[in-house]
């Protein structure tokens, strides 16, 4: 049989992804962000998010058409994102697909936001220098705006389990909330990697939240990084109260240390407590420079195979849920029924 070709549809939070594969192969990716409009507010606002899923649905669609080159009633499937994320971002993109799949007589899959970051690997293969498919059992370590997850992923289609998330800000927040306590646009995160590469990780010691004995007892693979933020917050008050300048470079290092520290030390924990040499990262937050430097160096001492896809494909987009939804097909699952809803704290 020939490999499906599948339109997938990801509006989580505030991009709207349409992409569309052929089996493994990526076709199209296309990506409208309305995240200018959300700059102002230094948050995403989750009405203005689904305004704008809800005005560039279709011409993100006719966009992927036109750059894999297909009529729309070619395709053989839809996929999309089903949760988690904001509620109404995502009714509207589970509107949209539920459209398509009526009117063009096709099956639906309603997939999971986290596992569709590891969905992303099968297209990433030979892009990011690994040339073999990703093998499973595997760690996945999602890092966004929205989500700090660990999961253990012993098959896509059918096997995932959360080992562990963030009990309060995700880290890309925690990045955009510094970044405001220091003076920087939003969002913050490339300003705090690009201003840490002049500072001194060492110069302040921030805490790493939930590494203690007492908090790794019941939260070994959970992730907290608003006392760090506030830890932050607090410092450069304290000298600015004091009426010294605030050496921004090295807090913006030392605060990015103690984040990445955090990820890597329970990513890098998740593979050796579960045998699993090998570590997919995913989600925004894999931009950042220290955290792919600190993830080869760690990988490598320990001898873990360490995947990260391009970075087009780490981001929120929908090419990741059309190649979930292809492995699904491929796997033999069967499609969801129609009637199934956006749930904005859908389980893996
Ligand atoms: O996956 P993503 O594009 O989407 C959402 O979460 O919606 O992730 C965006 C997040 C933001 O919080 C942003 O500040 C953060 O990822 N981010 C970074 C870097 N680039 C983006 N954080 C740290 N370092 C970076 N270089
Ligand atoms: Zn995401």
């Amino acid at each position: 049989r020939t490999d499906p070709l599948v339109l997938g549809i990801e509006t989580s939070c505030d991009e709207t992804g349409i992409g569309i594969v052929r089996g493994t192969t990526l076709l199209a990716n296309v990506i409208a962000s309305s995240m200018d409009e959300h700059a102002r507010y230094g948050g995403v606002v989750p009405e203005v998010a689904a305004r704008a899923h809800l005005e560039e649905m279709s011409p993100a669609i006719t966009a992927a058409l036109d750059e894999a080159g297909i009529r729309l009633d070619e395709i053989d499937a839809v996929a999309v994102t089903s949760g988690p994320g904001l509620a109404g971002a995502l009714m509207v993109g589970v509107g949209a697909a539920k459209a398509l799949a009526i009117a063009l007589d096709k099956p639906i899959y309603a997939v999971n936001h986290l596992v569709g970051h590891v969905g992303a690997d099968v297209l990433a293969t030979g892009q990011d220098g690994a040339s073999e498919p990703l093998q499973y059992p595997t760690i996945a370590l999602l890092v966004s705006g929205g989500h700090t997850s660990l999961l253990l992923v012993r098959d896509l289609t059918g096997d995932v389990e959360l080992l562990g998330e963030t009990i309060d800000d995700a880290a890309g927040e925690a990045f955009d909330k510094v970044a405001r306590v220091l003076g920087l646009p939003y969002p913050g995160g490339p300003h705090i990697d690009r201003l840490a590469a002049q500072g001194n990780p060492k110069a302040i010691r921030f805490p790493r939240g939930l590494t203690l004995p007492k908090d790794m007892a019941k939260h070994r693979y959970d992730f907290s990084f608003s006392g760090l933020k506030t830890a932050v917050a607090r410092w450069v008050e304290k000298a600015q109260d004091a009426g010294e300048e605030v050496p921004v470079a090295d807090v913006a290092a030392s605060f990015r240390e103690a984040v990445v520290d955090v990820l890597l030390g329970k990513a890098i924990a998740a593979c050796a407590d579960h045998g699993v040499p090998r570590l997919l990262l995913g989600g925004g937050v894999v931009a950042n420079a220290r955290v792919r430097e600190l993830a080869a160096e760690r990988c490598a001492a320990a001898g873990i195979e360490l995947r990260i896809p391009p970075l087009s494909l780490c981001t929120d987009n929908g090419a990741m849920i059309a190649a979930l939804g292809a492995q699904l097909i491929m796997a033999g699952n069967e499609p969801s029924s129609l009637d199934f809803g956006a749930d904005s704290t859908l389980p893996v």
